[in-house]
């Protein structure tokens, strides 16, 4: 085989390689879109209902939430808040740490303010599409990016419960392992599945607005500096025409 031959099976195999070595079956890719407000609300409601019971938001107020998404305070008060009255509270929950901790085994449910930010988009959106039924866990669920988690499956009422299909396979040591090969929903849930894919989207897309709320700033900052550039390039351009006029 000559050089150059050898070379072009490399780079084209290479990505191929790659991708079997990083390729999950069980991740799933976000959709995130900060300036979908639509979206937005709806994680939020979502977030409100089903994950403030247990989790904080606390470097977020809710009237900043409302001033970013559309939401006015009646509305902010009527539907995303229950602890409170007073929109300029920080999203705090009642629960301490301490009692917490007792009620899940040891580990507190975190703040999740920045969770998107070090978890990363993706990984949430796997995380929850892929709570599974395990008796052996203490809350009955297991997950596949989040193995022995210690939170319960807080949207099953609305995905439903699914359950790990297995296979045999062999590991590095050439041994025979059971491992799982997908999921199956058991007991199907409010929802089904496209909608229940488009209240993950919106919740994931939430949750990273949640962690860096100037983000919507500065998209809406970034189209008025490319609108100003273009009518600048327009007036550049008649003053060059301007100045040319006697030269051609
Ligand atoms: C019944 C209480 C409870 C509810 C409701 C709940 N969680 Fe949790 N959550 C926990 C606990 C406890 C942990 C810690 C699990 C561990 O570390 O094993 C956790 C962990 C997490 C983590 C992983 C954090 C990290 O990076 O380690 C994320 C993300 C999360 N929860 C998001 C949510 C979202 C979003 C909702 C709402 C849809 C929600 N949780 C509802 C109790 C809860």
């Amino acid at each position: 085989m000559n050089m150059r031959l050898m070379l072009c099976v490399i780079l084209y195999a290479l990505p191929l390689a790659l991708f079997a070595a990083g390729g999950n079956l069980h991740s799933y890719r976000a959709d995130v879109d900060v300036s979908d407000t639509k979206s937005l609300q709806q994680g939020a409601r979502t977030f409100v209902n089903y994950c403030m019971g247990c989790h904080s938001a606390k470097f977020m107020r809710y009237n900043r939430m409302g001033a970013d998404l559309g939401l006015s305070d009646e509305i902010l008060k009527a539907n995303f808040m229950f602890g409170t009255d007073k929109t300029s509270d920080l999203m705090t929950i009642a629960m301490s740490d301490e009692d917490a901790k007792q009620m899940f085994g040891g580990v507190a449910p975190p703040d999740l303010s920045v969770t998107a930010r070090y978890r990363g988009a993706d990984w949430l959106t796997t995380y929850f599409m892929t709570f599974y039924l395990d008796p052996a866990r203490p809350m009955g669920v297991n997950n596949l990016a989040f193995k022995d988690v210690g939170m319960p499956h807080a949207l099953m009422e609305l995905q439903g419960a699914q359950r790990a299909v297995y296979k045999t396979a062999t590991d590095t040591n050439g041994k025979a392992v059971n491992v799982i090969d997908h999921l199956e929903l058991v007991a199907p849930g409010t929802q089904n599945q496209k909608e229940y894919e488009q209240t993950v989207r919106d919740l994931v897309n939430f949750m990273v607005y949640l962690g860096e709320p100037v983000r919507l700033k500065r998209q809406q900052i970034g189209i008025y500096v490319i609108t100003f550039l273009f009518f600048l390039l327009g007036v550049v351009y008649l003053m060059k025409r301007e100045y040319w006029k006697d030269i051609h």
